[in-house]
């Protein structure tokens, strides 16, 4: 069974030296809990997609706590200096061509000549970084497909014997996954909504393009963007204005639909941000009730609803 430890010095040298020796160590950013592995051996990056049975072509994070280690890793440009200055350390990930020399794991690529970067901002992870003086790979530190987890209990649950070691530093308080923003094109495009709204991108450079689908001849660019993912075991459903009695409800706002079996509320007073903060943590605790599905009321599309809808969706696509 994976051990949850405090995220103190102790931990993090003991951590790191795990690291060194191609384990994997689950840690906590801002956004969710990652499975990290040394992003420079491919034995450990290998790792990663045995523990979540993750598909090989879905390309990894990978995550730094140093411009240095950034400037080692990809090729660099205006566009991302200036998202970088604005949101980094923050829940931004940046997809960038690989510098030929790049000590990153081709792995981590997934057969693209890109990379992702990103730079957590959350305390633990940079101690953790810093300690191991490596980039780290870290996806979701959940089984492929599933809930990504905000709690370390969740990390444990959903992994398993798979990670010997999981730093608890209590819940994550963005709850949502990085905006995935790919630079390596003409146009800047967003792979993945997320954490950074696109209000907040556009402010900071204007035009973006939202990555479509993909069609035969032209992949879609973010191949983890899979239809069906971030899937609870139950049935959901979204945009709900009514509520059978076998049916839990996750509510939004001050009005929770009457009638269900179970209710929990994204956020009482309509907040975004709470509710991207609860979002994950909520569906999983429905999902371990009796119920036979789960109804979710409309969330805004404004803001980080953007995000939110982009999970539901996903959550609610058939399997
Ligand atoms: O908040 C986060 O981003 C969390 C924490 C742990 O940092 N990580 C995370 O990783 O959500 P993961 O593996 O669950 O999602 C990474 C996403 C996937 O959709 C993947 O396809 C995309 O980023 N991605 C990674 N590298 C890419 C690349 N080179 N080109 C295009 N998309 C890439
Ligand atoms: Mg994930």
């Amino acid at each position: 069974m994976a051990r949850l430890l405090p995220p103190d010095a102790a931990t993090m040298q003991q951590a790191a030296a795990a690291l060194r020796r191609s384990e994997l160590v689950a840690f906590p950013t801002e956004t969710v809990y990652g499975l990290g592995a040394d992003a420079t051996s491919d034995r450990a990056v290998a790792r990663i997609f045995e523990a979540k049975e993750r598909p090989r072509f879905n390309p990894l994070i990978v995550h730094v706590s140093s411009m240095a280690m950034v400037l080692r890793l990809v090729q660099w440009n205006d566009l991302a200096t200036r998202l970088g200055m604005a949101f980094w350390p923050g829940p931004l990930t940046l997809v960038l061509p690989r510098k030929p020399d790049c000590p990153a794991s081709l792995l981590c690529s997934a057969g693209l000549d890109s990379l992702a970067i990103r730079y957590p901002s959350h305390p633990a992870a940079q101690a953790l970084l810093t300690a191991v003086g490596r980039p780290l790979a870290a996806p979701s530190a959940n089984r492929s497909g599933n809930l990504s987890p905000t709690r370390a209990e969740d990390v444990a649950e959903s992994l398993g014997s798979a990670v010997d070691i999981v730093i608890d530093d209590g819940p994550c308080k963005l709850g949502l996954e990085s905006t995935v923003v790919d630079l390596t094109g003409p146009v800047p495009a967003v792979l993945r909504p997320g954490a950074i709204t696109s209000e907040a991108l556009a402010q900071r450079i204007g035009s973006l393009t939202a990555a479509d689908g993909g069609t035969a001849d032209m992949p879609r660019r973010s191949p983890g963007q899979l239809e069906s993912h971030y899937a609870p075991r139950k049935k959901l459903r979204t945009g709900a204005t009514e509520v059978a009695p076998d049916e839990a409800l996750l509510a939004f706002g001050s009005m929770p639909l009457p009638g269900a079996r179970v209710v929990l509320n994204l956020s009482a007073r309509g907040d975004l941000g709470e509710a991207a903060a609860n979002l994950f943590a909520m569906l999983r605790d429905l999902d371990r009730t009796d119920a036979r599905a789960i109804a979710v009321m409309p969330i805004p599309e404004r803001a980080l609803g953007e995000a939110i809808n982009d999970r539901l969706r996903r959550a609610s696509a058939p399997r």
